[in-house]
């Protein structure tokens, strides 16, 4: 079964974020734990990494790990630093074949030492991956990232001489995410419909698509819905729909 058949190949975005939700509700109906969801959620985060580098997406941003989420009980973040470790170790042959580059945003000093070793040690190795770049969101959420970009600028003008005019490009400069282009997609599972402090300024012109499923269920085939989804909608960035289609 070919999953993308009917996937547009020259309107394919190039660039996915997904919130992946659903992983607690999707154990709890299976009357599993919440850390055996997350482990299922691994297999999910899989086979979106192998459809985006099938299909030609050139960066898929996950929300692996809010700052918020450090106030889930302990056992819980701990197993998620764990199957975090666990995941990188188990899949760097695959990315390596795949030309996936592993690259992450967020507050990484605030992770363990395994975690910041294995991320780094996963950078290094996927440096060359030139199909898909990976970014993952540890320790990330948007309002931090909007601070500190402020911070910074303030800093530079302070300490720096920095006396230009803060555009969208020099401020852009400041945020995790300089070196990649805005999503043209957000994804979020399990039917919540909130952005939950994720990529707050990227997101300006990005097409949402909610779906009920929950992740450890995300599949290709349901990554294909939501781009099919995705190219049925008319981007104006602010314009009309006559000027877009002239
Ligand atoms: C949200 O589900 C999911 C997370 C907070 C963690 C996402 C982590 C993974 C999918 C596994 C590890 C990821 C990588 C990149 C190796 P939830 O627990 O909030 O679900 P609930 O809302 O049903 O409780």
């Amino acid at each position: 079964m070919n999953e993308f058949q009917d996937i547009d190949l020259t309107q394919i975005p190039q660039h996915i974020a997904i919130i992946m939700d659903g992983n607690g509700r999707w154990a709890k109906k299976q009357m599993e734990t919440r850390t055996f969801g997350h482990n299922a959620g691994v297999e999910a985060v899989r086979q979106v990494v192998e459809g985006c580098v099938e299909l030609g997406v050139k960066h898929l941003t996950l929300y692996a790990f809010s700052t918020e989420n450090w106030n889930r009980p302990q056992y819980e973040v701990d197993a998620l630093m764990t199957l975090l470790v666990k995941a990188l170790r188990a899949e760097l042959k695959t990315f390596q074949k795949n030309g996936v580059k592993l690259n992450t945003i967020g507050d990484l000093g605030k992770l363990p030492n395994n975690c910041q070793t294995q991320l780094l040690d996963t950078f290094e190795a996927t440096k060359d991956g030139d199909r898909l770049q990976l970014n993952l969101a540890l320790s990330y959420s948007s309002r931090w990232e909007i601070l500190r970009a402020v911070n910074s600028i303030v800093k530079d003008i302070r300490v720096n001489d920095f006396s230009e005019e803060v555009t969208e490009s020099v401020f852009k400069t400041y945020l995790d995410t300089k070196d990649i282009p805005d999503p043209d997609l957000l994804i979020r599972t399990s039917g919540e419909f909130r952005i939950s402090n994720f990529l707050l300024w990227q997101l300006a012109y990005a097409e949402l698509y909610f779906t009920e499923v929950f992740w450890p269920d995300f599949s290709k085939k349901e990554l294909a819905k939501a781009i099919l989804d995705f190219q049925k909608r008319e981007r104006r960035f602010g314009k009309t729909s006559e000027q877009v289609k002239s």
